[in-house]
């Protein structure tokens, strides 16, 4: 069922009872992260849950106060205009295909679509845009061109509050999410959970480990002047957990990202932060 906007901007009772119910289970598992992370963290603002490895490092965070421009010196920004507002064989851009021209979005995101019955990331709502006006689509892994436009479109986007929905239909693809990323697997039987819950604010590999709150806020980031998706990032950690990683854009990523991003609502978004380049090892 669609609702006119009009009744979803007058009406918040309208909204809730256009948009279903939401998932209280889903409420349920960010409160008990949030608690383990205070209290394993107490001295750390959860507010600055989205500065990732620089939380607990002074000199990390004035590399990040120093780079704070990073995305736009290093010309991702103006790519991902360019490509937002290039014209289609059709006339018509990306920014046509998102209400306000993609203004204030990307917080929503990622959403589940009940059509489709799946997990749309931003991402893949770009590559939607794109098949239906016949337009070669964009590859989620490659910084250059899909992690330009995303970081783009996040910049219309910074400092909103992340505000993720899990109805109750969705059920089935947050848990998937929570369990891809609670759950030991791969080689080294860790889970992204061993570093970035339990381990978080610990060292790996000389870098502070980010906390899984704060994630899905701080994407996508601009490491040695390049863009990188969220996805792209995960699959670094797959590879390095010995995991075959699965495919940048596939429902299982798709629902990871969902869950991640979700841990996030309600911290202000980060629009394509600096990143340190990446260690030798990790
Ligand atoms: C062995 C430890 C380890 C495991 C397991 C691990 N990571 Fe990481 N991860 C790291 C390190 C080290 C970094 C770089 C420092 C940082 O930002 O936390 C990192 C960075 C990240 C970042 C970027 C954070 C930022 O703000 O730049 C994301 C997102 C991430 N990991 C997600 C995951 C996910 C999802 C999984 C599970 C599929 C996972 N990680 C598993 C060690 C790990």
């Amino acid at each position: 069922m669609r609702c006119p906007d009009r009744i979803l901007a007058a009406f918040a009772l309208a909204l809730l009872t256009c948009a279903g119910p939401v998932l209280a289970a889903a409420d349920a598992v960010r409160a008990e992260a949030a608690a383990k992370l205070k209290s394993d963290l107490p001295s750390l603002a959860p507010a600055d849950y989205v500065l990732g490895s620089a939380a607990f490092d002074a000199e990390l965070r004035s590399q990040l106060a120093e780079n704070a421009n990073a995305a736009t010196t290093s010309g991702v920004l103006e790519a991902g205009r360019a490509a937002w507002t290039r014209k289609f064989k059709n006339g018509r851009t990306l920014a046509s295909c998102f209400p306000n021209g993609g203004r204030r979005i990307a917080g929503a995101y990622p959403q589940y679509d009940a059509r489709l019955k799946r997990v749309v990331t931003l991402e893949t709502a770009i590559n939607q845009c794109l098949k239906t006006n016949a337009e070669p689509l964009l590859d989620i892994d490659d910084g250059k061109s899909m992690g330009a436009v995303t970081a783009y479109v996040r910049s219309l986007s910074q400092n909103q509050k992340v505000a993720v929905r899990v109805p109750a239909a969705a059920e089935a693809a947050f848990d998937q999410g929570r369990r891809l990323y609670t759950t030991r697997m791969g080689q080294q039987n860790w889970a992204c959970a061993s570093c970035h819950v339990q381990g978080a604010g610990k060292r790996y590999a000389g870098q502070p480990l980010s906390p899984a709150i704060g994630q899905g806020a701080s994407s996508v980031v601009i490491r040695g002047g390049q863009a990188v998706t969220l996805q792209a990032r995960v699959r670094e950690c797959l590879e390095r957990m010995g995991v075959a990683p699965f495919a940048a854009g596939s429902d299982e990523l798709n629902n990871l990202e969902y869950y991640l991003t979700y841990l996030s609502n309600g911290l202000a978004l980060q629009a394509s932060p600096w990143r340190a380049p990446r260690a030798t090892r990790g």
